[in-house]
Protein backbone atom coordinates (compact mmCIF):
# COMPACT_ATOMS: atom_id res chain seq x y z
CA UNK A 1 0.00 0.00 0.00
CA UNK A 2 2.92 2.55 0.91
CA UNK A 3 6.63 3.16 -0.24
CA UNK A 4 9.15 5.17 1.39
CA UNK A 5 10.70 7.37 -1.09
CA UNK A 6 12.23 10.05 0.87
CA UNK A 7 13.04 10.98 4.79
CA UNK A 8 12.45 14.26 6.50
CA UNK A 9 14.88 16.21 8.79
CA UNK A 10 14.18 13.03 11.38
CA UNK A 11 15.38 9.87 10.06
CA UNK A 12 12.46 7.86 11.48
CA UNK A 13 10.21 9.77 9.83
CA UNK A 14 9.72 8.22 6.60
CA UNK A 15 7.23 9.75 3.43
CA UNK A 16 4.67 7.57 2.53
CA UNK A 17 3.37 7.22 -1.26
CA UNK A 18 -0.39 6.60 -1.25
CA UNK A 19 -2.07 4.76 -4.40
CA UNK A 20 -4.95 7.66 -4.50
CA UNK A 21 -2.61 10.89 -5.15
CA UNK A 22 -3.03 14.44 -6.40
CA UNK A 23 -3.67 13.51 -10.21
CA UNK A 24 -6.33 10.78 -9.03
CA UNK A 25 -8.28 13.64 -6.61
CA UNK A 26 -8.11 16.74 -9.23
CA UNK A 27 -9.04 13.96 -12.28
CA UNK A 28 -12.23 12.92 -10.00
CA UNK A 29 -13.16 16.85 -9.84
CA UNK A 30 -12.74 17.62 -13.43
CA UNK A 31 -9.86 19.46 -12.87
CA UNK A 32 -6.05 20.78 -12.56
CA UNK A 33 -5.11 21.19 -8.88
CA UNK A 34 -3.91 25.10 -8.48
CA UNK A 35 -3.25 27.93 -5.76
CA UNK A 36 -4.33 31.01 -6.74
CA UNK A 37 -2.38 33.37 -4.41
CA UNK A 38 -4.09 36.86 -3.91
CA UNK A 39 -1.79 39.62 -2.65
CA UNK A 40 -1.83 42.94 -2.62
CA UNK A 41 -2.74 46.05 0.20
CA UNK A 42 -5.14 45.53 3.45
CA UNK A 43 -8.69 47.06 1.60
CA UNK A 44 -7.78 45.99 -2.27
CA UNK A 45 -10.29 43.65 -2.50
CA UNK A 46 -8.71 40.23 -2.19
CA UNK A 47 -10.97 38.49 -0.22
CA UNK A 48 -13.70 40.08 -2.27
CA UNK A 49 -12.88 39.09 -5.14
CA UNK A 50 -11.28 35.36 -4.44
CA UNK A 51 -14.86 35.17 -2.93
CA UNK A 52 -16.59 36.03 -5.95
CA UNK A 53 -14.74 33.71 -7.65
CA UNK A 54 -14.66 31.18 -5.42
CA UNK A 55 -18.92 30.97 -6.22
CA UNK A 56 -18.31 31.74 -9.39
CA UNK A 57 -16.15 28.56 -9.83
CA UNK A 58 -18.57 26.61 -7.77
CA UNK A 59 -21.13 27.22 -9.94
CA UNK A 60 -19.74 25.87 -12.94
CA UNK A 61 -19.56 23.00 -10.76
CA UNK A 62 -15.64 22.85 -9.47
CA UNK A 63 -14.23 22.32 -6.08
CA UNK A 64 -12.46 25.12 -4.34
CA UNK A 65 -11.30 26.42 -1.01
CA UNK A 66 -10.95 29.69 0.14
CA UNK A 67 -8.61 30.44 2.53
CA UNK A 68 -8.86 34.03 4.29
CA UNK A 69 -6.23 36.19 6.08
CA UNK A 70 -9.02 37.70 8.73
CA UNK A 71 -10.30 34.64 9.03
CA UNK A 72 -6.99 32.42 9.65
CA UNK A 73 -5.84 35.00 12.01
CA UNK A 74 -8.35 33.70 14.16
CA UNK A 75 -7.33 29.95 14.74
CA UNK A 76 -4.11 28.23 12.91
CA UNK A 77 -1.92 31.57 13.08
CA UNK A 78 -3.69 33.07 15.84
CA UNK A 79 -1.09 33.41 18.06
CA UNK A 80 1.30 35.52 15.23
CA UNK A 81 1.36 39.50 14.95
CA UNK A 82 2.43 41.87 12.22
CA UNK A 83 6.25 42.02 12.17
CA UNK A 84 8.47 40.73 9.60
CA UNK A 85 9.34 37.39 11.38
CA UNK A 86 5.63 36.74 12.23
CA UNK A 87 4.21 37.39 8.41
CA UNK A 88 6.50 35.07 7.18
CA UNK A 89 5.32 32.30 9.50
CA UNK A 90 1.56 33.08 8.95
CA UNK A 91 2.70 32.85 4.98
CA UNK A 92 4.64 29.40 5.76
CA UNK A 93 2.03 28.32 7.62
CA UNK A 94 -0.73 28.94 4.84
CA UNK A 95 1.43 27.90 2.42
CA UNK A 96 2.17 24.50 3.68
CA UNK A 97 -2.17 24.24 4.19
CA UNK A 98 -2.49 25.51 0.70
CA UNK A 99 -0.07 22.94 -0.32
CA UNK A 100 -2.18 19.81 1.19
CA UNK A 101 -5.29 21.32 -0.23
CA UNK A 102 -3.86 21.15 -3.96
CA UNK A 103 -2.91 17.78 -3.03
CA UNK A 104 -6.30 17.07 -2.26
CA UNK A 105 -6.99 17.45 -5.67
CA UNK A 106 -8.64 21.70 -5.30
CA UNK A 107 -8.38 24.73 -6.86
CA UNK A 108 -7.29 26.98 -3.73
CA UNK A 109 -8.17 30.30 -3.63
CA UNK A 110 -5.87 32.58 -0.65
CA UNK A 111 -6.32 36.18 0.53
CA UNK A 112 -3.56 37.30 2.28
CA UNK A 113 -2.02 40.62 2.18
CA UNK A 114 1.65 38.80 2.12
CA UNK A 115 3.52 41.74 1.32
CA UNK A 116 6.99 39.95 1.11
CA UNK A 117 8.58 39.04 -2.29
CA UNK A 118 10.39 36.21 -0.05
CA UNK A 119 7.42 34.66 0.88
CA UNK A 120 5.31 34.32 -1.97
CA UNK A 121 8.38 32.78 -3.47
CA UNK A 122 8.59 30.65 -0.60
CA UNK A 123 5.11 29.11 -1.38
CA UNK A 124 5.78 29.15 -5.26
CA UNK A 125 8.46 26.76 -4.43
CA UNK A 126 6.81 24.51 -2.12
CA UNK A 127 4.21 23.70 -5.47
CA UNK A 128 5.15 21.64 -8.68
CA UNK A 129 5.55 24.82 -11.76
CA UNK A 130 2.60 25.88 -13.39
CA UNK A 131 0.60 25.24 -9.76
CA UNK A 132 1.04 28.57 -8.24
CA UNK A 133 -0.47 31.54 -9.70
CA UNK A 134 -0.02 34.83 -7.91
CA UNK A 135 -2.74 36.91 -8.34
CA UNK A 136 -1.63 40.85 -7.81
CA UNK A 137 -4.91 42.68 -6.93
CA UNK A 138 -3.74 46.38 -7.42
CA UNK A 139 -5.72 48.34 -5.85
CA UNK A 140 -3.54 52.25 -5.13
CA UNK A 141 -2.77 52.83 -1.63
CA UNK A 142 -4.83 56.25 -1.49
CA UNK A 143 -8.02 54.54 -3.14
CA UNK A 144 -7.32 51.59 0.08
CA UNK A 145 -7.50 54.01 2.35
CA UNK A 146 -10.11 56.15 0.69
CA UNK A 147 -12.58 52.80 0.95
CA UNK A 148 -11.07 51.80 4.82
CA UNK A 149 -13.26 49.18 5.12
CA UNK A 150 -12.36 48.17 8.54
CA UNK A 151 -11.26 51.78 9.98
CA UNK A 152 -7.56 50.14 10.12
CA UNK A 153 -6.14 52.99 7.84
CA UNK A 154 -7.37 55.81 9.99
CA UNK A 155 -5.83 53.74 13.22
CA UNK A 156 -2.61 53.56 11.24
CA UNK A 157 -2.27 57.09 10.77
CA UNK A 158 -3.17 57.94 13.91
CA UNK A 159 -0.42 55.43 14.89
CA UNK A 160 -3.07 53.14 17.16
CA UNK A 161 -1.56 50.37 15.09
CA UNK A 162 2.03 49.93 14.55
CA UNK A 163 3.74 48.11 11.32
CA UNK A 164 0.20 48.59 8.98
CA UNK A 165 1.27 47.12 5.40
CA UNK A 166 1.52 50.86 3.09
CA UNK A 167 1.53 53.31 6.19
CA UNK A 168 4.90 52.23 8.01
CA UNK A 169 5.50 48.34 6.83
CA UNK A 170 6.40 47.78 3.39
CA UNK A 171 4.66 46.09 0.55
CA UNK A 172 6.45 44.45 -2.19
CA UNK A 173 4.40 44.66 -5.15
CA UNK A 174 4.70 41.63 -7.52
CA UNK A 175 7.00 41.62 -10.19
CA UNK A 176 5.90 38.66 -12.67
CA UNK A 177 2.27 37.81 -11.25
CA UNK A 178 1.12 35.27 -13.42
CA UNK A 179 -2.95 37.41 -13.00
CA UNK A 180 -2.76 41.33 -12.58
CA UNK A 181 -6.12 42.90 -12.03
CA UNK A 182 -6.09 46.36 -11.89
CA UNK A 183 -8.49 46.41 -9.48
CA UNK A 184 -9.75 50.21 -9.06
CA UNK A 185 -11.06 50.11 -12.72
CA UNK A 186 -13.10 47.31 -13.15
CA UNK A 187 -15.98 45.95 -11.35
CA UNK A 188 -15.48 42.35 -9.30
CA UNK A 189 -17.89 40.47 -11.96
CA UNK A 190 -15.12 41.75 -14.41
CA UNK A 191 -12.42 40.76 -12.39
CA UNK A 192 -13.86 37.57 -11.94
CA UNK A 193 -14.24 37.06 -15.71
CA UNK A 194 -10.38 37.66 -16.41
CA UNK A 195 -9.32 35.07 -13.50
CA UNK A 196 -11.76 32.31 -15.24
CA UNK A 197 -10.34 33.00 -18.63
CA UNK A 198 -6.74 32.37 -16.93
CA UNK A 199 -7.77 29.43 -15.39
CA UNK A 200 -8.95 28.21 -18.83
CA UNK A 201 -5.84 29.06 -20.63
CA UNK A 202 -4.01 27.23 -18.43
CA UNK A 203 -6.28 24.39 -18.39
CA UNK A 204 -6.91 24.41 -15.02
CA UNK A 205 -10.82 24.14 -15.94
CA UNK A 206 -12.41 23.53 -19.16
S1 LIG B 1 0.00 39.23 6.14
O1 LIG B 1 0.82 40.46 5.96
O2 LIG B 1 0.53 38.36 7.20
O3 LIG B 1 -0.17 38.52 4.85
P1 LIG B 1 -2.82 38.96 6.56
O4 LIG B 1 -3.36 38.96 5.18
O5 LIG B 1 -2.66 37.64 7.27
O6 LIG B 1 -1.43 39.77 6.59
O7 LIG B 1 -3.75 39.87 7.50
C1 LIG B 1 -4.08 41.16 7.07
C2 LIG B 1 -5.33 41.68 7.77
O8 LIG B 1 -5.07 41.87 9.15
C3 LIG B 1 -5.69 43.05 7.23
O9 LIG B 1 -6.67 42.96 6.20
C4 LIG B 1 -6.23 43.78 8.43
O10 LIG B 1 -7.62 43.54 8.54
C5 LIG B 1 -5.58 43.12 9.61
N1 LIG B 1 -4.44 43.86 10.20
C6 LIG B 1 -4.31 44.12 11.53
N2 LIG B 1 -3.13 44.72 11.79
C7 LIG B 1 -2.48 44.85 10.59
C8 LIG B 1 -1.20 45.40 10.22
N3 LIG B 1 -0.38 45.93 11.09
N4 LIG B 1 -0.86 45.37 8.89
C9 LIG B 1 -1.70 44.82 7.99
N5 LIG B 1 -2.91 44.30 8.29
C10 LIG B 1 -3.30 44.29 9.59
Amino acid sequence: MTSAISTANNDNIVWHTHKIDKAYRAKQKNQQSSVLWFTGLSGAGKSTIAGALEQRLAELGYHTYLLDGDNVRHGLCQDLGFSTEDRRENIRRIGEVAKIMADAGLIVLSAFISPHRHERQLVRDMLPSGEFLEVFVDTPLDECERRDPKGLYKKARAGEIKQFTGIDSEYEQPLNAEIHLAAGHHSVQQLVDLCVDALKARKIIE
